[in-house]
C-alpha cells in the first residue's frame, strides 16, 4: 500500500493554462498545479457555482506572493470556493480548523511511539510545506494570538524549523500555498454573532492578501437549488431564494414592502438554504398527512434556532410567500397520468426514504404532439441495489438499455438517481404513467 509520503513525493508540478482550467477557454496565462490528483485532492463538485470572489482567488493562485485571507458570513461558500479551485489544479489540500485551544504542535507535528521507537509525525503545515500542498486554514480568527505569532515566519516565506525533530528545517516548496478563511476580517467581531473570534494582532493580519465574499446572487442560488434538487418545482426554488434574501435583509435591519421591520437574530446562509431545500424534498410524504413540507423543513433548517417571536414572524412570512405549500402533492396513481410539477412532487413524495432493495420503477411517456393515445416515446427507470436500469425508446418497441452503476449514481443512491432523472424527463414533457413498488 502506498503511504501518504510516497504519494506526495510522486507529485508532478505542471504549468496549466488558467483560462482553460477555470473557464474552459485558453487565455495564455499560466498557473501552477499538478499533473495528477492525490487522495488529498478534493473531489470536483459539478454543482459548484464559482462566485465573483473566486476571481480574486484565481488571481492569487496565478501569483501567490502572499498568503490569502478570505472572510465573509458563515455558510456563504468560502471554504468550498478555495477547495473547488484547488481541485481544478489538483492540489493536495491540508485542512485545519482554528479554535481557541489549537497549539502550534497541532500544525507542525509531534513525536509519537511507533513499534517501540520514537518517530516524528509531521502535521499538516509541515507536510504542505514539504511537498507543495495547499494549507486551508479555516476559522483562523479563532486561534490564540501566540499561535498566530508562531506563523509569522512561515507566512513571510521562511523555512519551518522543527525543534522537536532535531531542529529540522523545512524550506517551503515552490508550490506551497497558505489560504485562510474566517467570518471576520481579523479586526474583531462587530456584530456579536461570531463568539470566540479574536481581534488579530496587526502584524499577523498585515501579512495577508484580503478577499471578501458574500452570499451568492439570487440567480446563482436558484440555479443551485434547481440543479441539486430537480424534484423541487422551479417556482418553489425561486420563492425559497426570495424568502432567504428577505430574511437576510431583515437580519441586517433593512425592511421591505413584503415584511415589516423586525430585528431578527437568525439569517439564512447558503448552507441552511440548501438544507431547507433538501428537507423539503425529504418531507414531501408529510403532505399527505396535512403537514406543509416547506414550513416543517423551515423549522428544522433554521427557525428552531430563533426565539419565539422571530419564529412566529418566519412562519407568518412563509405563509404569505408559500400560499400553496400546504396542498398535498400525493395523489393516487390510478387517477390517470400526472405531468409537470404535480408529477415531480408525487414522485418525490413517493420515492423519498425508499430503499433500492424495493426496486422502485417509474414509467414515463411522451405522446406525439402531446396527444393521448398517440404512441410516442417511453422511458422506464428502475432503481436496484446495483444501480439504475434505464430503458427508453419508441412505445411498443424494446428500445435501448443503459445501466448506471450505483457508484456513478447521485450520492451513490440509485433511488435518488431515478428521482432526479425522472424529474428531468417530466420537465421535458413526459408524463408519469405508472410507478411500481413505491410506497
Ligand atoms: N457557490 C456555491 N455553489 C455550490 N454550493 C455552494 C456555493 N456556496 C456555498 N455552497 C454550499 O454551501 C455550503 C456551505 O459552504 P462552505 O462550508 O464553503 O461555507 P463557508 O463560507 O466556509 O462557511 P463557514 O464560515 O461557516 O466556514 C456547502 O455545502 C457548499 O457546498
Ligand atoms: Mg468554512
Amino acid at each position: 500500500m502506498t503511504t501518504l509520503h510516497e504519494e506526495l513525493s510522486g507529485l508532478q508540478p505542471v504549468e496549466l493554462d488558467a483560462g482553460l482550467v477555470f473557464g474552459g477557454k485558453a487565455s495564455g496565462t499560466l498557473v501552477q498545479g499538478y499533473a495528477d490528483a492525490t487522495s488529498l485532492t478534493p473531489p470536483i463538485d459539478p454543482h459548484f457555482r464559482f462566485p465573483e470572489a473566486s476571481r480574486d482567488v484565481i488571481v492569487w493562485f496565478i501569483s501567490p506572493d502572499e498568503p490569502l485571507y478570505m472572510f465573509g458570513p458563515t455558510g456563504c461558500g468560502k471554504s468550498s470556493c478555495i477547495r473547488q479551485l484547488a481541485a481544478r489544479l489538483k492540489y493536495p489540500v491540508f485542512e485545519v480548523t482554528g479554535h481557541g485551544r489549537l497549539e502550534f504542535a497541532d500544525l507542525v507535528g509531534h513525536l509519537s511511539l511507533k513499534e517501540g521507537n520514537m518517530t516524528y509525525e509531521y502535521g499538516p503545515l509541515a507536510l504542505a510545506m514539504r511537498y507543495g500542498g495547499l494549507l486551508l486554514f479555516n476559522e483562523i480568527d479563532l486561534i490564540a494570538p501566540e499561535v498566530a505569532a508562531g506563523l509569522h515566519g512561515v507566512l513571510d516565506g521562511s523555512p519551518l524549523c522543527i525543534s522537536e525533530n532535531g531542529g529540522e528545517l523545512v524550506p517551503p516548496h515552490p508550490l506551497f500555498r497558505f489560504a485562510a478563511t474566517a467570518n471576520t476580517n481579523g479586526g474583531g467581531d462587530e456584530t456579536g454573532l461570531y463568539q470566540g473570534t479574536q481581534r488579530q494582532n496587526l502584524a499577523f493580519a498585515d501579512r495577508f492578501l484580503l478577499c471578501e465574499m458574500g452570499y451568492p446572487d439570487a440567480a446563482v442560488e436558484e440555479e443551485l437549488l434547481r440543479e441539486r434538487f430537480p424534484a423541487l418545482p422551479q417556482q418553489l426554488c425561486r420563492i425559497m431564494v426570495d424568502y432567504a434574501n428577505e430574511i437576510r435583509r431583515q437580519f441586517m435591519g433593512e425592511h421591505s414592502d413584503s415584511a415589516p421591520a423586525h430585528a431578527i437574530e437568525v439569517t439564512f446562509s447558503t448552507r441552511s438554504l440548501l438544507r431547507w431545500a433538501d428537507l423539503t424534498v425529504r418531507y414531501q410524504p408529510l403532505a399527505r398527512h396535512g403537514i406543509q413540507p416547506v414550513t416543517y423543513a423551515l423549522d428544522r433548517a433554521l427557525a428552531f434556532r430563533a426565539g419565539r417571536e422571530t419564529r412566529a414572524m418566519l412562519h407568518e412570512l412563509a405563509q404569505r410567500m408559500f400560499p400553496h405549500a400546504g396542498e398535498s402533492s400525493a395523489r393516487p396513481a390510478d387517477d390517470g397520468p400526472l405531468s409537470g410539477d404535480e408529477a415531480i412532487q408525487f414522485l418525490t413524495g413517493n420515492l423519498t426514504g425508499v430503499s433500492a432493495n424495493a426496486c422502485p420503477t417509474v414509467l414515463l411517456r411522451k405522446t406525439r404532439n402531446g396527444e393521448e393515445g398517440n404512441p410516442g416515446k417511453d422511458w422506464r427507470g428502475e432503481a436496484r441495489p446495483d444501480g439504475m436500469h434505464l430503458r427508453f425508446g419508441r412505445t411498443g418497441t424494446v428500445g435501448q438499455y443503459r445501466h448506471i452503476p450505483a457508484d456513478a449514481c447521485c450520492r451513490k443512491d440509485p433511488v435518488l438517481e431515478l428521482r432526479q432523472r425522472a424529474a428531468r424527463k417530466l420537465r421535458e414533457g413526459y408524463v408519469l404513467v405508472r410507478e411500481e413498488n413505491i410506497r
